[in-house]
């Protein structure tokens, strides 16, 4: 990254800081040193008042989709060369104006990580972004490189059947990842690859503005929660990502891989409905 890349990157995460400080949110974002303490842990279905975030935000964000709007995936034309100054990408944060399509886009000429190299297609996201249910697994494999499609493989086709279980449609949610881009024979993404997306993702949950976040595994939570803690643990709560709850499950291909798991993916779904249900009945 080149200074001015790095300096417009600080620019813009303050300018983001400072909007939704003004709007009340709690944050967890550390910017150029800057720690905005996290605020904290709280046991599923028992959060403690000194856990949650001070501010829950009241009003929904007014980029998000209204209503009961179809599906977000909205194909603008691609983004223009140089949109963000030419490869690579300062931060996607810079363009308040962008639509989820024209993030999309963006990500799709993405070059700020190796894995431009390897990837065949980006994987932004796909489903009704007007639900507020966000799912977040760890990065594409090769059915979804190829198909430019999030959790289309084995384990997307699991991931169906357990949102179903709890009657979610999976074109009803939205599902995503926290790399854009296939690692090399679905390695766990690298640090670097993480820093490199983490606008796209951060910008793409402020205009989704979610009421509950499910983060699919071990890599998908610890990298959204920036907690270096267990599966087990992770699973043991409810977390923030700013002011939005997060719920930390099993990967599915961890249940294809060990089925004695399905029992307590099982009651995280359920919490999951739960949470959900009572976000959105306000
Ligand atoms: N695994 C993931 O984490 N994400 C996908 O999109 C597919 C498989």
């Amino acid at each position: 990254m080149t200074d001015k890349t790095e300096r417009e990157t600080v620019v813009a995460a303050r300018a983001w800081l400072a909007r939704r400080r003004a709007a009340g949110a709690a944050v967890v974002y550390r910017v150029a040193g800057e720690e905005i303490p996290a605020p904290g842990i709280a046991t599923a279905g028992n959060e403690q008042a000194g856990n949650a975030p001070a501010a829950r935000k009241e009003t929904r964000n007014a980029n998000a989709p209204a209503g009961n709007a179809p599906c977000i995936r909205r194909r603008t034309a691609p983004a223009q060369a140089g949109l963000f100054g030419g490869a690579p990408a300062a931060s996607p944060a810079e363009d308040d104006d962008m639509d989820l399509g024209e993030l999309e886009a963006a990500v799709a000429a993405c070059a700020k990580c190796a894995l431009r190299e390897t990837r065949t297609k980006t994987v932004f996201g796909a489903g009704n972004a007007a639900r507020r249910i966000v799912f977040i697994g760890e990065a594409p494999g090769r059915d979804e490189d190829l198909s430019g499609e999030p959790f289309v493989g084995r384990a997307g086709q699991l991931l169906t059947k357990i949102l179903a279980s709890v009657g979610f449609d999976r074109d009803d949610v939205y599902i995503t990842n926290i790399l854009k881009c296939r690692p090399p024979n679905n390695r766990d993404p690298l640090e670097g690859e993480v820093e490199a997306c983490e606008a796209w993702l951060r910008r793409q949950l402020e205009l989704i503005d979610p009421v509950l976040i499910v983060a699919l595994g071990r890599v998908a939570g610890q990298n959204l929660l920036k907690r270096n803690a267990s599966l087990k643990v992770l699973r043991g709560g409810v977390h923030y990502y700013d002011d939005i709850r997060v719920l930390v499950t099993y990967h599915p291909a961890a249940l294809l891989r060990n089925p004695n798991l399905k029992r307590a993916a099982w009651e995280d779904i359920q919490l999951v409905r739960k949470l959900y249900d009572e976000e959105m009945a306000g």
